[in-house]
C-alpha cells in the first residue's frame, strides 16, 4: 500500500530531512586525507543527529550495528564503518537516515576524497545528474518507471552499469515503503505518481559492469569487477506541480534576517 502524508507528517519529514542533509555536509567536511577513519565520520554523523533530537535511522535496523552506511571506492552501498583511513583518491558514499517524531528522510552523497582521477570526477558527476535527470519526471500522473528508465537511459548513455538488485524506495513512517523506485524500466510502467506520496530515488551507478556481490559481512555490497561505483540519493515529495527535495538544509542566501 502507498501512503499519501498528511501536512503534520510532512513537516516531520522536512526537519527529518533537514537534519539528514546537514549530517552528510558536515560529516563530508570534517574528513582529511590520510588521516580520518570511518568509525570516527559514523561517530560524528550519529552525535549531530542525536544533538539535533533524531534518532538515527540505520542503527539497528534489521541489526545494523552504526548510524550511517560509508561504502568506499568498489562498495556500492551498505558499507558498515571500521578502522580503515580514507586516502587522497578514494572515493566516498556517504548515506543517512534520521527520524523526526516517528517520520523518517534518507540521503546519499558521494564525495571525491582530495583529489581523484578526471574519470572518477565523471562518474560522480553522471550518477548525480542521472539523479536529477530522473527527478524531473517526479510529478503527479507520471510513473515510477518513467524516473527509473530516465536514470538507467542517462547512465548507460554514458557508459555506466545500473545496479539492479537494489532500488529506491516509499519512505515514511518506515524507512522502506511501498513503492519500489528501481534505476532501471520503461516508460508509462509502475505506479502512478501522486500529490502526498514521499519517496526516495537513488540510482547507483558503476564504473564497468552492473553486477554486484555481497561480502561476508552480510552487508557491504560491492562491484563485481571492483571497479568504482557512487550512490546519490534524495527524499522527495510528490507535490501538485512536481516535486520537492525533503533532505535539504534551507538556502541560508535567502535568509534577509540575519546580520
Ligand atoms: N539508505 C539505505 C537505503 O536507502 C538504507 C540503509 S539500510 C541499513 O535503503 F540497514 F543499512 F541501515
Ligand atoms: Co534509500
Amino acid at each position: 500500500m502507498i501512503t499519501l502524508k498528511s501536512p503534520s507528517e510532512i513537516d516531520r519529514m522536512r526537519e527529518a530531512g533537514r537534519i539528514v542533509a546537514k549530517t552528510i555536509r558536515l560529516c563530508a567536511a570534517s574528513i582529511v586525507p590520510g588521516k580520518t577513519t570511518l568509525l570516527e565520520i559514523d561517530a560524528l554523523g550519529r552525535s549531530i543527529i542525536e544533538g539535533e533530537g533524531a534518532v538515527p535511522s540505520f542503527l539497528g535496523y534489521r541489526g545494523y550495528p552504526n548510524s550511517i552506511c560509508l561504502s568506499v571506492n568498489e562498495m556500492v552501498v551498505h558499507g558498515i564503518p571500521d578502522d580503515r583511513v580514507l586516502q587522497e583518491g578514494d572515493i566516498l558514499d556517504i548515506d543517512v537516515g534520521a527520524c523526526v517524531d516517528g517520520f523518517h528522510a534518507d540521503a546519499c552523497w558521494t564525495y571525491p576524497i582530495g583529489e581523484v582521477n578526471a574519470e572518477t570526477r565523471r562518474l560522480l558527476n553522471v550518477t548525480r545528474e542521472s539523479l536529477f535527470q530522473g527527478l524531473a519526471k517526479a510529478k503527479p500522473g507520471n510513473r515510477v518507471e518513467d524516473i527509473s528508465a530516465t536514470i538507467q537511459r542517462y547512465a548507460e548513455r554514458n557508459g555506466y552499469g545500473i545496479v539492479r538488485e537494489l532500488v529506491g524506495h516509499g519512505i515514511g513512517r518506515s524507512v522502506h515503503e511501498e513503492p519500489s523506485v528501481p534505476n532501471y524500466g520503461k516508460p508509462g510502467k509502475g505506479p502512478v505518481l501522486q500529490a502526498g506520496m514521499t519517496i526516495c530515488v537513488e540510482p547507483m551507478v558503476n564504473m564497468g559492469t552492473h553486477r554486484i556481490k555481497e561480502l561476508a559481512d552480510g552487508w557491504t555490497i560491492v562491484t563485481a569487477d571492483s571497479k568504482y561505483s557512487a550512490h546519490y540519493e534524495h527524499t522527495i515529495l510528490i507535490t501538485p506541480s512536481g516535486f520537492d527535495i525533503l533532505t535539504k538544509e534551507p538556502d541560508r542566501s535567502e535568509n534577509h534576517d540575519l546580520e
